[in-house]
C-alpha cells in the first residue's frame, strides 16, 4: 500500500538539490509546492515568488504542512583578511535568518498535522576545517546548533534534521569542477572518489521527511562519501 499524500514546502525552489527532491516525492503522488527568487521554476505542483528570505517575506499558507525544506545556500570562499563584515552578514542572512523566518512563518501549517518534518541543510564545511571556508563554516554551524535546538524545543510534535553534504554538482559549485582537471581533483580528494550528485543528497532529505524516519530528530547527515570522517 502507497504511503497516504503529503504536501511539502521547499524555500529556494530553484536549487537542483532541491529540484530533484521535489522530483522523488511527486513520483510518490505527493504534492510539493516552492518558494523562490526566480521565476518560471518547473518541477512543482506550485511555486510562489518572493523578493527574499528575509521575515515578512513569506507567502500565507492556510492548510497543514508535512515538511518543509529550506535550501538557499551561499558559497563565498576567500581568505580570512580579505572578508568583510558585508561578507560574513549576507552568508548568515541567506543561510541561517533565512531558515529561521521560513521555519517561523510555518510552524503552524507544521503543527497541524501529525508527523511533521523540518529539514535543513548544512555543509561538511561546519565540522571539517577548511581554508577559506570561515564565512560559510560559521554560518552552517549555526544551521547545525539550530537544528539541535529546534528539535529539543519543538520534540515531541516536529522532528527537526539536517543534512551536510560535502562537493556536489550543482550551479552553486560549478566554479569548483568546471574542467576537467579540477573536477578529477574534488574526485581525488573524495573517499569513495567521487562528488556528490543532486540525488545522492536528495535521497537522504527525502528519508528525512519521511515516515521511516520517525525516530531521528536533531541529527545533521553527512551526505559526503565519508569526506567528514576518514582521512586515507
Ligand atoms: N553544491 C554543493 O557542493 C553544496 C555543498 C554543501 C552544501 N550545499 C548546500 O546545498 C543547498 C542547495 O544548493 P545547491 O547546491 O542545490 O545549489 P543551486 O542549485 O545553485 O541552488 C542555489 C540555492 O541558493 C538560493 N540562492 C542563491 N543565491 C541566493 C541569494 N542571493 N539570495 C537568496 N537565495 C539565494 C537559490 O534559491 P532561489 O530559488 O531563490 O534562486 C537556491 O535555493 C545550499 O544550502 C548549499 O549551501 C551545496
Amino acid at each position: 500500500m502507497n504511503d497516504p499524500q503529503k504536501r511539502y514546502l521547499f524555500a529556494g525552489a530553484s536549487s537542483k538539490i532541491a529540484i530533484e527532491t521535489a522530483n522523488l516525492l511527486r513520483k510518490k503522488k505527493n504534492i510539493v509546492m516552492g518558494i523562490s527568487t526566480k521565476n518560471n521554476i518547473e518541477g512543482y505542483d506550485s511555486v510562489y515568488e518572493v523578493n527574499n528570505y528575509n521575515f515578512g517575506s513569506f507567502p500565507e499558507i492556510t492548510d497543514g504542512i508535512d515538511g518543509i525544506v529550506y535550501f538557499p545556500g551561499t558559497i563565498n570562499l576567500k581568505p580570512f583578511h580579505l572578508f568583510t563584515e558585508k561578507d560574513f552578514l549576507n552568508d548568515y542572512n541567506i543561510n541561517v535568518l533565512g531558515a529561521i523566518a521560513f521555519t517561523q512563518a510555518y510552524l503552524k501549517n507544521l503543527k497541524s498535522v501529525n508527523s511533521p518534518s523540518i529539514v535543513f541543510i548544512s555543509s561538511v564545511a561546519a565540522t571539517q576545517g577548511m581554508p577559506y571556508h570561515s564565512s560559510i563554516s560559521a554560518a552552517k554551524s549555526a544551521i547545525e546548533g539550530l537544528t539541535r535546538s529546534l528539535a529539543a524545543e519543538l520534540a515531541p510534535k516536529i522532528r527537526v534534521n539536517c543534512v551536510a553534504p560535502s562537493l556536489t554538482e550543482t550551479t552553486l559549485s560549478e566554479k569548483f569542477i568546471n574542467t576537467p582537471e579540477k573536477l578529477e581533483a574534488s574526485q581525488k580528494r573524495n573517499p569513495l572518489k567521487k562528488i556528490g550528485s543532486a540525488t545522492d543528497i536528495a535521497n537522504a532529505i527525502e528519508f528525512l521527511l519521511s515516515e521511516k524516519s520517525n525516530w531521528i530528530t536533531s541529527q545533521t547527515l553527512s551526505i559526503d562519501g565519508g569526506m567528514n570522517n576518514i582521512k586515507l
